[in-house]
């Protein structure tokens, strides 16, 4: 069954009603540009063809309730206090969009609604943004209101920033909302202008290979390296890092602790090969391709160290095979996804053959599988 349809009948069990207004939204890969997006930089993901469904009506007075599908759990909330709640930590992520629009003064009423997913948690494939993103689709049907597409991503961003407690950057929420069929996305994270970059070649398939080592963001790690960043930058008199140019960086880098002169090495850089990685992919030139790939694995690896032993087996493992362009981790690190570039004809021998190393090495069953860049969130017919 679909999230749609696993959304409906969990629906139609829960309240016996039926639902007025429904909004889909989708996960992301980002295909280069790690951690840049908080400094300020560049970055080049793509919508996954997974996401996240809310489907619900108004209540007509103050409750909100939410049904969570996937791990069949009930809470219990009200627009009048929204507060996070431990045992429901995944609710936090629509309560936290619900608070962003009213600071907007955006009325938003009592709603019961379900939630269900097919992006893993966890895994580095953004499924908080997914919900936060359909959220907010899905309360702009119940509660009309008007926000431009790039404010329905800030305020998504907002809503993870100040009420889950990630300072995660709009990576996520910005591929969630503008996804675009069959396209890779372009974002400059400091003056916001994005647009499509369409693969050169159709005949290569985008692999992600779920290690399904858990990572989560709200451990500390993200929000550690996101300080490390900032405190680079005020370092050289600068907000953000995307400001500190190279030359700047390499006269002065011994004036800084050793993890931050790492950190900021590996941000700069890795600016510089996602405006060399949008014209390759333009181009569809599949020697710098794997080049670029290499190495912005090497540089979370060494500078960032935000990878995982896992992850650097299944790419140092992927390139070995025929067939492969080149193999990078993605999303916030310390677990999740790869992201690897595969010629069509070779799929399914490459994820065979990768599975069955990962399972040689580590006991476990990697979930490996092509996916098509897909449209952004969007409502659904009922
Ligand atoms: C997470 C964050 C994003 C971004 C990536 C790393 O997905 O939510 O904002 O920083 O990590 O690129």
């Amino acid at each position: 069954m679909n999230s749609l349809d696993r959304a409906r009948a969990a629906y139609h069990e829960q309240f016996s009603t039926a639902p007025s207004a429904a909004a889909f939204a989708p996960g992301r890969v980002e295909i280069m540009g790690n951690h840049t997006d908080y400094n300020g930089g560049f970055v080049l993901p793509a919508a996954l063809d997974k996401g996240t469904v809310v489907l619900g009506a108004p209540t007509g007075n103050d409750d909100i309730l939410l049904y969570a599908a996937d791990f069949r759990r009930m809470a219990h909330f009200s627009v009048k206090t929204l507060q996070p709640d431990a045992r429901n930590s995944w609710a936090s992520y629509v309560l936290g969009v619900v608070q962003q629009l009213q600071r907007r003064n955006i009325p938003i009423g009592g709603f019961q609604a379900v939630l269900a997913s097919d992006v893993p948690s966890g895994s580095g494939l953004s499924s908080s943004a997914a919900l936060e993103v359909a959220t907010a689709f899905f309360l702009k049907q119940c509660f009309p209101y008007e926000l431009s597409p790039m404010d329905t991503a800030r305020l998504a961003q907002k809503a993870e920033n100040e009420f889950v407690g990630v300072q995660c950057g709009i990576l996520d929420q910005f591929s969630s909302v503008f996804g675009q069929d069959g396209s890779l996305l372009f974002l400059d994270c400091l003056t916001l202008e994005h647009d499509a970059v369409k693969m050169g070649r159709d005949d290569i398939a985008l692999v992600v290979c779920d290690s399904i080592v858990k990572h989560a963001l709200t451990g500390g790690d993200y929000n550690t390296r996101r300080a490390e960043c900032m405190a680079a930058a005020r370092h050289f008199g600068k907000e953000l890092l995307r400001e500190v140019s190279w030359d700047e960086f390499t006269t002065r880098e011994l004036e800084l602790p050793l993890n931050e002169r790492k950190r900021v090495r590996h941000i700069l850089t890795e600016d510089r090969r996602v405006l060399a990685m949008r014209d390759a992919i333009a181009g569809f030139d599949t020697a710098p391709i794997g080049r670029l790939l290499a190495e912005g694995h090497a540089s979370c690896r060494d500078l960032f160290e935000n990878s995982a032993p896992e992850i650097d087996f299944l790419v140092d493992k992927a390139v070995e095979i025929d067939g492969c362009i080149g193999a990078k981790m993605t999303g916030g690190g310390w677990g999740g996804c790869t992201i690897n570039l595969v010629h069509q004809e070779a799929v399914t021998q490459f994820s065979d053959t990768l599975a069955a190393y990962y399972r040689d090495a580590t006991g476990h069953e990697a979930l490996i599988y092509p996916f098509r860049a897909a449209q952004g969130a969007h409502a659904l017919d009922l």
